[in-house]
């Protein structure tokens, strides 16, 4: 099932990051992450366990070609539950959610990514640049590439 997140997922999500990649996310910036009306935070879920997750990211400021708007912020599948379309599920959801708000979507990738570059695919992203930095997210071991997806006029809040 994919859901909005909710600060209660806030520790789950934590805990899912520091197990399948190693990395420390303070549970009180996801909380905080999971109320921003400028965000979309989204959690997969099989009965009471949580097995994926994903965000979005505004920028209000451009960044040399990376744009002013909403960014896919990273998506994570436990490794029991990868290839059965959870990341997909997750990435449709943030790119429902963004097309209710603007006109295109952006997303940065390690180039070494290549399950992720694949993964995104299918919303039709087009690369727009490649570069070690965009905005706040550095890239070492490997080169960003920057994507921009076109999304279909809609009503829009
Ligand atoms: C990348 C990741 C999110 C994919 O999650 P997933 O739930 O397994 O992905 P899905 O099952 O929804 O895959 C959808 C499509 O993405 C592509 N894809 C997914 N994993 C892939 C892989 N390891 N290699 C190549 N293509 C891949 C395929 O096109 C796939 O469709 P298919 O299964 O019909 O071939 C997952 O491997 C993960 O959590 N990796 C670690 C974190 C990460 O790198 N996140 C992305 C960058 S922020």
């Amino acid at each position: 099932m994919i859901r909005a997140a909710g600060p209660a997922d806030a520790a789950a999500v934590a805990a899912l990051e520091w197990r399948v990649r190693s990395t420390r996310m303070p549970v009180e910036s996801l909380a905080a992450a999971v109320v921003d009306p400028e965000r979309l935070v989204v959690v997969a879920t099989s009965g009471e366990e949580l097995v994926g997750w994903a965000k979005t990211h505004y920028w209000d400021w451009s960044d040399g070609p990376a744009g002013a708007g909403h960014y896919l912020g990273g998506v994570t599948v436990d490794t029991p539950w990868r290839r059965r379309g959870v990341a997909a599920a997750l990435t449709e959801a943030r790119m429902e959610w963004i097309g209710e708000r603007a006109d295109a979507a952006w997303y940065v990738v390690n180039g070494r990514n290549l399950a992720s570059v694949a993964l995104h695919r299918a919303w039709g992203f087009e690369e727009v640049a490649r570069a070690s930095r965009f905005h706040t997210v550095e890239f070492t071991g490997g080169v960003g590439i920057l994507f921009r997806a076109a999304l279909p006029r809609r009503t829009r809040s």
